[in-house]
């Protein structure tokens, strides 16, 4: 069948039309025969699939073309023939392209073939990006072996990494990236790996493209108990799922017509994997009207709960697991059961068994992955263990970086980059700016030419630079002559040892970007803030102009706001104000989503933080308009709130109140000096917490959506009041049921809505799952994602733990028992139903805070009739939540 397709295809392909429905249907295909040789055509079509094959040449630079052993090329279709070797390098990776957010079916596919002569069947690592995907062992795989993934990218690149594990090399023979459908596959957490996929048949005729759209590969598959039905009518396909009609047009029934239908297979190796079962189903049977065939499914002796399943006519149903599944021992049995009054034996047409893969290490920074290679493509760099993530897996780091890591799922940031003694000439790379996280740079001993660039004193955090034994010009720029930096300038026989006269830098220090920033109305604006900043400072030696009488009439939007209000300009500050009120950046208090966070002082005694917008990110810049104009309308006595802002050029920056005790995290953990709180605290965190929620999404029109709640974002004061941060996230949506959807999905990992992570549609539920999230810390004090955990993300492993119905073994052990169980319990039910996948099953905020009041309540009493005489209870027990407190709406 397949043969006699390919020649109808080769017939026929001079044929313009075929061809281009040929092309459009593998419309984002990506097909890679790797190691295809340099004198062959590419693309080509591959007789029996009709898939257009191209060389990876372009998608990888190392690596070299093998061919496999001609006595075996036979066996074979032309792309498994030839393959890539890697004999250099540790790691050589794969860079494509993918949509974000949008499921892709990811598929390699190895085989040795004795290309080299040498017998010597390798073993090594898949990466993809910088996480661990599968080991591949070729010694007992003589016909070669594959590797298959259902996988959201969380970037727009995708990298697939071959990481030498020994001494064998690895190889690879073909690639292949296929975008899906966007609402289907979901899973709680993790992506899914193929175990298997087949459809009911006789026929023994494995099928995919072109018979199947998103070019999945169903083996046929039939049982000597069974038997098989088959229809040569037209069987409806159309779902999420669109398995191949070919797939459905057979099914199999138990030969015994008492007897379940009876799938079984065995995973000793893994014991403890988790299972997503797709299984399809569509009635090809005529039934006469007194015939009914109902049946129930059957997972490993335990009926699952759903309706009894009646296959459609000639129609598609797909049933799925939400949650997965796990099997005793490995050993799975799925089965289906008909019903007493079912008069026919359970059928089934295809299945499809997955299990869940996580890839928990985030990717290093988008940006600074940009930076990086565009700094090694302006250098001509070739370094071979330059490939893949910069800075993760650890061990695999690019050498001459080192980077920070705060977790998992925080993406790492370049702190150092050391590119000294080798052999770069030109300028120094402006791309240099956009690692923001920069701590260090060394480019010493190189042939570097030009001056020193302005933008090196500009970057917040750098404060090493070591720039001797070059060739270097001109003078040293005013932003690198501050306090703290250490610059090695020696053996730069071209630079000016100082600059020029103080006043006239000065003055140009404070002009140049003002003028710089273009667009008269920018520069009435800076005017205004000029004039205002130095009248304010009774400065006599500059002349100023008047402000120009039109002044009010200046129009700036932000977002879809109208003009600033009064009381927005009244807060607006000058950037030279926001280096004096942070004393020139001394002190860093943290590092927010966009940006660094240092310590000021307003007024001379107003505490502020203030976060600066790191200038490379033009997203930030949207997100940064966006929380000022949000924040100006939201007051609230839990949500923090905003003193000022300063918009000057490339300059922004936000002002906030100083919320001085720390975020919640340093509270569960006992890090950063932080006292570790006490059961009763952390409720009144949580009512607190879920207050401010309740009022983004309730008490404000048009209704906020936080978008990152997160352990991180709950600050504290001196009284352990909340004060919740961090609307960088936050977007206004549309007001009625309706959820909004979004293009980009924000947020941080793990504590992301599954649903908004899969779908793009954002609503208030969203931020009810990530305070389930949060809640859960609270009770638990784990991390949210642990990859060393058998149950990684934090829901499962409550999940696993509860089955044991022992609460002191998911209680923070650091609370030494000292809790109400009852409000113990009520909490950990609350939270799990925050968390919930589905969100149409996750309470309101404001049943959240009701529920949470109540634990407050128990927790309270107990403690009343046992006192204990420790410093934090005291500040708890005085506090009462009266109605005045919950906001009204506006
Ligand atoms: C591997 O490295 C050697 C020595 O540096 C070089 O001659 C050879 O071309 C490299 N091979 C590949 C496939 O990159
Ligand atoms: C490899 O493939 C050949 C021909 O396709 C087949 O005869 C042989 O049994 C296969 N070997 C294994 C170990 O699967
Ligand atoms: C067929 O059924 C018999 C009896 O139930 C069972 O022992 C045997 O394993 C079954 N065969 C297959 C291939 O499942
Ligand atoms: C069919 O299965 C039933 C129940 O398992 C059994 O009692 C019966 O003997 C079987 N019939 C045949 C023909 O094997
Ligand atoms: C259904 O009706 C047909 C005749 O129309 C009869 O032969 C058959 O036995 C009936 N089946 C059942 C399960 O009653
Ligand atoms: C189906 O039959 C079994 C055994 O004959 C009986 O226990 C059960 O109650 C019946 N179920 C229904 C829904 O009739
Ligand atoms: C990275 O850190 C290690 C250990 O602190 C240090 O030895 C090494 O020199 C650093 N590398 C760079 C490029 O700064
Ligand atoms: C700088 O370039 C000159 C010639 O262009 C070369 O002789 C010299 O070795 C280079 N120096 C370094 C440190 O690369
Ligand atoms: C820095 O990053 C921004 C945003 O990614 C980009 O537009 C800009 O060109 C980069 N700057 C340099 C000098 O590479």
């Amino acid at each position: 069948m397949e043969r006699s397709y390919g020649l109808l295809l080769l017939i026929i392909k001079t044929l313009a039309i075929i061809h281009i429905v040929q092309a459009q249907s593998q419309q984002g295909y990506i097909t890679l025969d790797c190691g295809l040789p340099a004198n062959e055509p590419s693309p080509y079509k591959e007789d029996s699939t009709g898939l257009q094959f191209s060389s990876d040449a372009t998608f990888i630079q190392s690596g070299k073309p093998g061919t496999i052993q001609p006595s075996l090329a036979s066996r074979y279709i032309k792309p498994y023939t030839t393959l890539r070797s890697f004999p250099n390098g540790t790691r050589n990776c794969y860079n494509l392209r993918v949509e974000k957010g949008r499921n892709h079916l990811i598929r390699a596919r190895f085989l040795y073939g004795n290309y080299d002569g040498l017998d010597n069947n390798p073993t090594f690592d898949l990466y993809l990006g910088p996480n661990p995907w599968a080991t591949i062992d070729l010694h007992k795989r003589v016909n070669g072996t594959k590797q298959e993934i259902v996988h959201i990218p969380t970037s727009n690149t995708l990298q697939v990494c071959l990481v030498k594990t020994g001494t064998t090399t690895p190889v690879i023979s073909t690639l292949e990236i296929r975008p899906m459908g966007k609402d289907s596959y979901s899973t709680q957490s993790g992506s899914l790996n193929l175990h298997f996929r087949e459809y009911y048949s006789e026929s023994k005729t494995p099928l995919r493209y072109p018979n199947d759209d998103y070019d999945r590969q169903w083996t046929a598959f039939f049982s000597e108990n069974w038997t098989q039905l088959s229809t040569t009518s037209d069987v409806g396909n159309t779902n999420e799922y669109n398995p191949p009609k070919a797939a459905l047009a057979t099914a199999a029934i138990p030969t015994n017509a008492s007897e379940p239908l009876t799938i079984y297979w065995s995973n000793p190796e893994k014991p403890d994997d988790q299972y997503y079962v797709y299984r399809h189903f569509a009635e090809i049977q005529n039934l006469r009207s007194n015939e009914t065939r109902e049946f129930n499914m059957v997972w490993n002796g335990e009926l699952l709960p759903s309706d009894p399943i009646i296959p459609r006519e000639l129609e598609i149903i797909t049933i799925y697991s939400v949650a997965p599944k796990t099997c005793p021992e490995g050993e799975c049995y799925f089965q289906l059961k008909r019903t007493n009054r079912s008069t026919l034996p359970p059928l089934l047409n295809a299945i499809e068994v997955y299990t869940v893969i996580e890839f928990p290490q985030s990717e290093t920074n988008e940006n600074e992955v940009v930076a990086i290679k565009n700094i090694e493509a302006t250098y001509g760099l070739s370094r071979i263990n330059w490939q893949g993530d910069p800075c993760v897996p650890q061990d695999l780091r690019w050498d001459a970086l080192n980077c920070s890591h705060v977790d998992l799922s925080t993406p790492p940031r370049i702190t150092s980059l050391n590119l000294s003694s080798s052999g770069l000439s030109g300028h120094i790379a402006a791309a240099i700016q956009n690692l923001t996280q920069l701590e260090k740079l060394d480019l010493s001993n190189n042939n570097l030419t030009g001056e020193v660039p302005e933008f090196l004193g500009n970057m917040k955090l750098l404060l090493v630079i070591n720039l001797s034994g070059n060739d270097l010009s001109g003078s040293i720029p005013q932003s690198l002559q501050r306090k703290g930096i250490k610059l090695a300038l020696e053996g730069n026989p071209r630079i000016f040892p100082t600059s020029g006269s103080p006043g006239k830098t000065h003055k140009k220090s404070l002009l140049v970007p003002i003028v710089a920033s273009v667009g008269s109305v920018a520069i009435l604006i800076a005017a205004l803030v000029l004039y205002l900043v130095l009248r304010k400072k009774k400065q006599p030696t500059v002349k100023v102009v008047d402000p120009p009488p039109s002044m009010p009439t200046v129009n700036v939007t932000y977002g879809h706001s109208p003009e600033p209000s009064i009381e927005m300009k009244k807060r607006r500050f000058a950037y030279s104000e926001v280096i004096q009120m942070t004393n020139n950046f001394e002190r860093v208090v943290g590092e927010g989503g966009f940006g660094v966070v240092c310590h000021g002082t307003v007024n001379g005694s107003q505490q502020v933080a203030v976060k600066l917008l790191s200038q490379s990110s033009t997203q930030g810049y949207k997100e940064f308009k966006a929380e000022v104009d949000l924040l100006l309308r939201v007051h609230h006595t839990n949500l923090v709130s905003l003193v000022g802002y300063c918009d000057e050029g490339e300059n922004l920056a936000l002002i906030y109140e100083f919320v001085p005790n720390g975020d919640l995290r340093q509270h569960l953990t006992g890090k950063g000096g932080k006292s570790v709180i006490n059961w009763g605290i952390r409720l009144r965190i949580a009512v607190e917490a879920a207050l401010g929620l309740e009022y983004l999404h309730i008490g404000c029109t048009p209704p906020m959506v936080h978008r990152d709640v997160k352990t991180t974002n709950i600050l504290l004061d001196e009284h352990y009041k909340v004060k919740l941060a961090d609307f960088g996230l936050s977007r206004s949506f549309p007001i009625g049921g309706e959820t909004h959807v979004s293009t980009v999905v924000a947020g941080t990992p793990g504590y992301l809505d599954p649903e908004y992570y899969h779908t793009g549609r954002l609503g208030e539920k969203s931020d009810v799952y990530s305070f389930g999230i949060v809640l859960l810390e609270i009770i638990t004090n784990q991390p949210v994602i642990d990859r060393n955990r058998r149950n990684s993300h934090i829901t499962q492993w409550v999940g696993s733990e509860l089955n044991g119905g022992d609460i002191a073994k998911i209680m923070d052990p650091n609370l030494h028992g000292d809790y109400d169980s009852h409000s113990a319990w009520r909490a950990l039910e609350l939270a799990m139903s925050c968390a919930d996948p589905t969100s149409a099953r996750r309470p309101t905020m404001s049943h959240v805070v009701i529920e949470l009041k109540e634990c407050v309540v128990a927790e309270n009493s107990r403690r009343n009739m046992s006192p204990r005489m420790d410093s934090l209870s005291s500040t708890e027990v005085s506090t009462t939540f009266d109605s005045g407190m919950i906001p009204t709406a506006r």
